[in-house]
């Protein structure tokens, strides 16, 4: 196996701008001799990640995080250090150095996935040899590619674009020829899964074939297009496009094609383009185009927006069909964006038109115009479902489609500013629309109210998409909208009962511990006990929430909710700790009657938790 040259690696390191590397990720600030930005590994609002381009090394202090540039790549790209010394070495043009006697032409790694992607490379180069070779089929998929399409031969080379033989049988013949092992053709997702016979059936026959590429620029699959020659699946219709299917390289959820491209080409000034084809990203890109994307079909998930948000665009602009189908995809799209933290704009193209016809048959100025044309979500959204004169029940459809994307954002400032849009487009004053939305907040279950009412659903993963409040977040949410709650909490809340594994519940630890200490504390009191981003985010998070207006006792009716939801889990758990010294009696233990009268004790409790009245306030604050 080739070995890297000795010193190899600190050379490369020596090589490797830490400043140019982290600021394709991460926006840094001068901050002396270093630089400082927000941790790409934690959530943070106060920017604690440093990078000291000088020393070769970053610390991240939110999240514990440090290391050189390899580390970095390995982290952000999820690579192995093999992998993320090839990326540094291509991205710094520091070529790969090979002990001597060992071969730099056989793959270097030990993992499957690095020889998979080698494996792709072989497959597309022979594609597009198929492409190119005299014969009545690649005639037809040259013709298709050059004349039907108008794309051309250097499109078709940058692109690697090929062309898969209507013999089945023929890829795997030459894969065999090259010695390639079974083992990665089994995982390749370029065959049929082999029952009894000896040879590999590729699943692209007769198609026009484009290799796609994952962020690094890796090929990781292929989608194949249909052509006049394309052989028909028996009695049904062959699909126009077939897909490679998940492989260890290969995954549809986390890719989007193009990606690679338009990453070179992107900042925060510049916004993306999301297409639906392939071959509308290409046709975009060439055309000038450059930040073009595509999901793999028309499928657009959260994961696939946490890739486009990683790389710091100014927004997204969405090219849709004007169809049904691709309003309803563009539908979809919006809590997506919403909950990504992702500005978006909707251009809608001409019914039965799609980016790459309309750049063939009106030219690039056109598109640009209708890019241009492209509206905002609340506005697109509203368009979709008010009509001129808007009914209270259309509105009511449109807060219904918003509010739930909405809770779940994480800047509360961009919120904010939505519902003021929102309120605009609904003609309506931003108080209501703020005021029904704190509403729907209120009205949703608090996932501690949910566990105790149905047990038997106690071990059911909730989804992440779901908002989780603990009774120890609603509880400081009280204390921080009427802090005269504090002294009564002070007394009545014991330490134990609080989760400190919730960020919330050492919050309220410190704060009622200060209060029995030192007496009443108000707002800018407790503030100051904060010790960590994650402890002032929730506390700002929990502080801007809006109350309810006209509604001053529900405050203290959500306390003494919690309160009972505290007090009745710190029973459960002195009754189980009783319940099991009953059942396994020692000498430590107290007397059997004494641990039967205290589970008495706890029980009858139960039914009386302690609770917080109006005159118990503290009046000094
Ligand atoms: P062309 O007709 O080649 O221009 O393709 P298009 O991109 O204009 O096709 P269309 O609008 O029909 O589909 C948009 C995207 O959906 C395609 O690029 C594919 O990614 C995907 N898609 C379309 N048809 C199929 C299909 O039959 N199977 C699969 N898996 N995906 C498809
Ligand atoms: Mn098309």
């Amino acid at each position: 196996m080739p070995r890297l040259a000795d010193g190899f690696v600190a050379e490369l390191k020596d090589r490797i701008d830490l400043h140019d590397l982290i600021s394709r990720y991460v926006q840094l600030k001068k901050s002396g001799s270093s630089w400082v930005g927000l941790s790409p590994f934690n959530k943070e609002k106060t920017p604690s990640f440093y990078v000291h381009p000088i020393k070769g090394f970053f610390n991240c202090f939110s999240s514990g995080e440090k290391g050189d540039g390899i580390t970095f790549v390995q982290k952000m790209e999820n690579l192995d250090f093999y992998e993320a010394i090839e990326y540094l070495s291509r991205e710094f043009s520091f070529p790969l150095r090979f002990q001597e006697g060992t071969s730099s032409s056989q793959p270097l790694g030990q993992s499957i996935r690095k020889e998979l992607f080698t494996l792709q490379e072989t497959v597309k180069d022979w594609f597009s040899e198929q492409m190119k070779t005299e014969g009545v089929e690649s005639e037809v998929a040259r013709k298709y590619w050059l004349e039907e399409r108008s794309f051309s031969r250097n499109i078709a080379s940058d692109f690697g674009v090929g062309y898969a033989p209507t013999d089945r049988f023929a890829l795997g013949r030459f894969l065999k020829s090259k010695a390639v092992p079974e083992k990665l053709l089994v995982k390749s997702g370029l065959f049929y899964e082999r029952k009894n016979q000896a040879d590999w059936v590729s699943i692209f026959c007769g198609r026009l074939m484009i290799p796609i590429r994952e962020k690094l620029g890796r090929i990781c699959g292929f989608t194949g297009r249909k052509l006049s020659v394309t052989p028909e699946w028996g009695e049904k219709k062959a699909p126009k496009y077939v897909n490679s299917p998940e492989t260890p390289i290969f995954h549809k959820g986390q890719l989007l094609f193009n990606l690679d491209l338009a990453n070179k080409e992107i900042n925060e000034n510049k916004d993306f383009l999301l297409v639906e084809g392939q071959l509308d990203s290409i046709r975009c890109y060439t055309e000038g185009f450059k930040t073009t994307v595509a999901p793999q079909g028309t499928a657009f998930k959260d994961t696939q927006a946490e890739l486009l948000r990683k790389s710091n665009p100014r927004r997204v602009v969405c090219l849709l069909d004007g169809d049904q189908a691709g309003q309803k995809a563009a539908l979809s799209y919006v809590p997506i964006f919403l909950k990504a933290g992702l500005d978006a704009r909707f251009a809608t193209l001409p019914v039965g038109s799609d980016p790459d016809q309309l750049l063939v048959n009106h030219g690039k100025e056109t598109l640009q115009k209708i890019i241009e044309q492209g509206e905002p979500m609340v506005t697109y959204v509203c368009g979709k479902i008010l009509s001129n004169k808007p009914t209270p029940q259309e509105k009511r459809k449109v807060t219904d489609f918003f509010f739930p994307p909405f809770s779940e954002m994480e800047s509360l400032v961009i919120r904010d500013s939505y519902l003021n849009d929102l309120a605009e487009a609904l003609n309506v004053p931003p108080q209501a629309v703020k005021s029904d939305f704190q509403k729907f907040i209120r009205n949703r279950k608090p996932a501690y109210q949910e566990r105790s009412s149905t047990p038997s659903t106690q071990n059911v993963e909730p989804k992440p998409t779901e908002r989780l409040t603990t009774a120890e977040d609603d509880l400081l949410y009280c204390l921080l909208h009427d802090v005269r709650l504090g002294s009564s909490l002070a007394q009545i809340i014991d330490p134990s009962w609080l989760d400190t594994k919730v960020t919330a519940g050492r919050i309220l630890g410190k704060i009622l511990a200060e209060i029995l200490a030192d007496g009443p504390l108000d707002g800018n009191e407790m503030e100051e006990l904060l010790e960590s981003d994650d402890e002032r985010f929730i506390f700002q998070n929990l502080l801007f929430q809006e109350t309810e207006e006209g509604n001053d006792t529900s405050v203290m009716e959500t306390a003494n909710h919690c309160i009972s939801a505290l007090f009745a889990k710190s029973s459960r758990k002195a009754e189980k700790k009783l319940l099991s010294y009953l059942n396994h009696p020692n000498l430590e233990n107290p007397s059997t009657t004494e641990l039967r009268s205290q589970l008495k004790l706890i029980r009858n409790s139960r039914n009386s938790p302690p609770q917080i009245t109006e005159n118990e306030l503290d009046p000094k604050l």
